[in-house]
């Protein structure tokens, strides 16, 4: 029998329960609910809606239901048609007619967008606390390869030399706007719409600051139809987390190509690998191809949730109820594959010598050895031909810069002379590119304290 029994018999179609019933995933928000129904009851109880000891009474009963249910002595009914209308059905059940007044100047409307922006506030809490886990292991590895040389890429050619601290601290950047963004979808979701009732508001006196004020939100929404129907605070943690997972993803990808031999920039710890069950000599970064993998799902989830609002008139409407599918599929997904990369890049082997092997054949001095010819007084667009026309000259002889000899140079340019080998060593390559954001040494330890300091 349903709880809105009376217009209708409530007697419906099992076929009608499949589709309608959203306990199946709306029973992960039992804490949220019964929370939400406490400050409602107190508040319904202090204005005088109720009586103080029926308030009390649904206080205390609700207070035994969480603890029930935390502690599983009380099983969720999977057969109820929401969390809601377990908890309150619960709720009768043990403290008789007092529990039939929580739900005055209340819909499930108000209800359900109060227990979502409550859930979602508490998932952003957790994911900010993981994202700074993740950020902080970017920086402790960073910190030991401040000077491993490495290719930078454009194009996926090799480019300018950088070194490993600064890639990872690439990726560190990245995570700490992701945290900043969710910092700041909380504020918008942390805003109560309890007292918007079904649509329209309700004529009790409710006091709505002081159901805000009790569950930590900051304010109350000021239009009851928006209060109950939109959910844009929801697609803004989507959105967050599809940009958050596209950054764990291109990691990802990175990690993936640096695992291949052809690469051989780094071996994920045995612990963090797997095999093939036929090839006996494979060790397969499946973790990373997995973030990758996810990624597409939490943008589906947000493409979901988008094209389920896109056309809904005000105000609820019960294609709202998958928000929550999508949501905490999205929520599952970052904060696992959060969770997995931070040990993983802790207890991976970085390969310095492989990477320097790869960045001594590229000409990705090249740069620097223009920047050299400019320091001597060539203007650079000549210095830049001249040094082309070196590098051809290089890759037609099977030389690097570095092996080519100081009589050969002086073919091109007068102005080359035996301080161009340190010009063009790696190393200072690196180092000369100190300015705040680059890749030197120092730049790089500063702004791994800069990132170190905002966690
Ligand atoms: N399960 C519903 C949801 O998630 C709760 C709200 C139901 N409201 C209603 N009028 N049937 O949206």
């Amino acid at each position: 029998m349903k709880l809105w029994a009376g217009r209708t018999g409530g007697d419906v179609d099992e076929r009608l329960s499949a589709i309608n019933n959203s306990i199946g995933f709306d029973s992960r928000m039992y804490k949220q609910d019964i929370t939400g129904s406490i400050a409602h009851a107190r508040m319904l109880g202090r204005v005088g809606v109720i009586e103080k000891e029926d308030a009390e009474k649904i206080v205390e009963g609700l207070k035994g239901i969480l603890e029930d249910i935390d502690s599983g002595k009380l099983e969720i009914d999977m057969t109820c048609e929401d969390i809601h209308t377990f908890v309150e059905g619960t709720l009768t059940e043990r403290i008789g007619d007092a529990g039939k007044r929580l739900h005055t100047a209340r819909s499930r409307n108000d209800q359900v967008a109060l227990d979502i922006r409550m859930y979602l506030a508490d998932a952003i809490d957790r994911l900010i606390g993981l994202a700074k886990v993740l950020t902080a292991a970017f920086c402790d590895v960073a910190e030991q390869h401040l000077e491993t040389v490495m290719p930078g890429y454009t194009h996926l050619q090799r480019a300018q030399p950088i070194t490993l601290a600064h890639w990872l601290m690439a990726y560190a950047q990245m995570l700490l706007r992701d945290i900043e963004r969710l910092n700041d979808c909380k504020k918008r979701t942390l805003v109560l719409p309890l007292g918007s009732g079904a649509l329209a508001g309700t004529t009790y006196p409710l006091d709505r600051e002081y159901v805000a004020e009790q569950l930590g939100f900051n304010g109350i929404s000021l239009n009851s139809l928006d209060g109950v129907s939109d959910r844009d605070f929801a697609l803004e943690l989507l959105s967050d987390l599809s940009i958050l997972m596209v950054h764990l993803s291109r990691f990802s990808e990175e990690i993936c190509l640096w695992c291949s031999w052809e690469f051989k920039f780094v071996t994920l710890a045995d612990q963090f690998s797997t095999g093939s069950s036929i090839m006996p000599q494979k060790k397969n970064p499946d973790i990373t191809e997995l973030v990758r993998g996810k990624t597409g799902r939490v943008l589906g989830d947000l493409t979901t949730l988008l094209t389920a609002m896109k056309a809904l008139p005000l105000a609820y409407n019960k294609d709202m109820q998958e928000d929550k599918e999508a949501l905490f599929d999205a929520i599952d997904t970052a904060e696992l594959s959060l969770e997995v990369l931070a040990p993983m890049l802790r207890t991976a082997t970085f390969h310095p010598a492989n990477m320097k092997k790869a960045a001594a054949g590229g000409f990705i001095n090249a740069t620097d050895c223009a920047d050299y010819m400019v320091r001597k007084g060539i203007p650079f667009r000549d210095a830049y031909k001249v040094t082309g026309q070196l590098v051809k000259y290089c890759i037609d002889r099977g030389l690097t810069l570095d092996e080519l000899p100081l009589a050969e140079y002086r073919e091109f340019s007068l102005v080359f002379d035996e301080d161009v080998y340190e010009a063009i060593d790696l190393l200072t390559c690196v180092s000369q590119r100190r300015l705040p954001g680059g890749p030197a040494p120092e730049a790089v330890k500063a702004t791994i304290e800069a990132t170190r300091s905002k966690l």
